[in-house]
């Protein structure tokens, strides 16, 4: 293999992502300038321009919202065309002022109006019969401003971290003695994890991003490694493998990325819930496959760890984010690392942290390193891992199982309610839905107090335990006012 190449992509004809994203795929010249190496254009995207939410995170939000659902409002129909009766009347999961001195959510005892799914809708819908209920710890620790479906950007704190944060602050505003913050919090935050990754804690390191983590991996590699990735996967899985220039990236498609692992793959890297629209990877595929071919896996769970099981111990190395699903602050996030590639992988950023003996060396280069992948650590954010022991807390004692099926519940609703109107949403047994072609709807949804994400030209809701019924509604008549029904 010619490994003198820069950033190699290996070349494939030009060709249209799976799931409508629009996203073409530029095969790289290999003789581009430096700067064009490796280049995944959004080229349909780009001519768009930017419609972010107003505070949207702008790394994800790289790719911008385009879309013909909302560019030219349409005629909204007859009330009745096609559309389920909504209920006159409160509506269960509706917020009702005066309990304390913030607006909370009512339980939803049940649907008024049927928009749940058809038993053709998704091949989990056995497990998620009927409209949940609002859980009662959801009733205790959030009460939203607006109708949040936005989970997929960043999830919202519990009150409880929010008083640890509080807490943690004031102290160091009064002079604290133990310094910036507890180590008792950050190995709380990595057991906390390792119970839901289902993996020993030992293999768990903690961190601040993503992006992080995946660049001690990707600076393990050996030179011309070859390293195979979904087609639009979220750029911090990708980049830090490419801006080192002396590996060969290759994309295939998510539907068929197992089928793509071959010989020459090194690594296969992806995430589990995809970024842009929702979709989730076959994990079993993929890890079969790379297995039969040695190849080592990478799985970003960041879109996925808190209402999708995750077996950490089953993939070589796995990245989380914990901002999204695990209702963390931004500065929390874990990488797992396997026990064979730890021979291999080199705590290149290690400090203070990094000793199996924490506070005995301070001077001089640390002769021994934790034997745990702790050695990975990044040294911690003690306000974000202050809070995220309560948010991780919360998120156990609700736990995946009843996360899952509450979120996949309305994501149902959402998804029937979507094709009631005419628009085809992705289909995935996912909290995470995409619609093709309503990405440029999300700014006339805020307008509407109602937060969502635009993705590479699709919106983006995600659905949490803070979620109603009365969410999914709110945005469908949203989506109705703005974009109309579909032909
Ligand atoms: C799949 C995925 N991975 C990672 C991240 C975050 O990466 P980083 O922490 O490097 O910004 C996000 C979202 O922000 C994401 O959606």
């Amino acid at each position: 293999m010619d490994i003198s190449r820069t950033a190699a992509v290996r070349r494939t004809p030009p060709r249209r992502t799976a799931a409508g994203s629009g996203a073409v795929l530029r095969p790289v010249d290999e003789t581009d300038p430096p700067g064009h190496r490796a280049a995944v254009v959004e080229e349909d995207a780009e001519a768009a321009g930017s419609r972010l939410l107003p505070g949207a995170d702008p790394p994800e939000a790289g790719i911008p919202a385009v879309g013909d659902g909302c560019g030219a409002p349409r005629a909204v129909p007859p009330s009745d065309g096609g559309r389920v009766p909504r209920a006159k009347g409160p509506q269960p999961g509706g917020r009702v002022r005066g309990v304390g001195a913030q607006d909370r959510p009512t339980p939803v005892p049940a649907a008024p109006v049927d928009r749940r799914p058809r038993a053709d809708q998704g091949d989990h819908m056995e497990t998620t019969p009927s409209t949940p209920g609002l859980h009662p710890l959801a009733a205790a620790e959030f009460a939203p401003a607006s109708t949040y479906l936005n989970t997929s950007l960043c999830g919202l704190l519990p009150h409880r971290a929010v008083r640890a944060v509080g807490r943690l602050a004031q102290e160091l505003a009064d002079g604290r003695a133990g310094g910036s913050g507890d180590w008792a919090a950050v190995e709380a935050v990595r057991a906390s994890f390792a119970r839901i990754a289902g993996v020993d804690a030992a293999r768990v390191a903690v961190g601040g991003s993503v992006s992080v983590h995946v660049g001690l991996i990707a600076a393990s590699m050996p030179r011309g490694a070859e390293v195979l990735f979904p087609e639009g996967e979220y750029a911090s899985v990708i980049t830090p493998f490419t801006v080192r220039g002396d590996l060969v990236a290759r994309f295939a498609p998510l539907e068929s990325l197992a089928e793509a692992v071959g010989p020459d793959t090194a690594l296969v890297a992806l995430s589990s819930v995809q970024s842009s629209d929702g979709r989730v990877a076959d994990l079993e595929a993929v890890r079969a496959a790379a297995a039969a071919h040695g190849a080592r896996t990478l799985l970003d769970a960041s879109q996925s760890a808190g209402w999708l099981p995750l077996r950490a111990g089953e993939w070589d190395y796995t990245v989380t984010g914990g901002f999204k699903f695990l209702l963390c602050p931004r500065g929390v996030s874990f990488l797992t690392v396997g026990e064979e590639a730890q021979r291999t992988l080199l705590p290149m950023h290690a400090g203070t942290f990094a000793a199996e003996r924490l506070w005995e060396t301070t001077y001089g280069p640390i002769g021994e390193l934790a034997h745990s992948a702790r050695r990975y650590d990044e040294p911690p954010a003690f306000l974000s891992y202050h809070a995220g022991r309560q948010s991780l807390a919360l998120v156990e004692e609700v736990g995946t199982e009843a996360l899952r099926a509450h979120a996949l519940t309305l994501a149902d609703r959402f998804r029937a309610g979507l094709e009631a109107l005419g628009w085809e949403p992705v289909r995935a047994a996912s909290a995470v839905v995409g619609v093709p072609g309503l990405g440029g709807c999300a700014e006339a949804l805020a307008a509407d107090g109602i937060s969502v994400s635009a993705r590479a030209g699709n919106l983006r809701a995600a659905f949490h335990l803070y979620n109603t019924a009365h969410d999914v509604d709110r945005a469908l008549d949203a989506i109705e006012r703005a974009a109309g029904k579909r032909a």
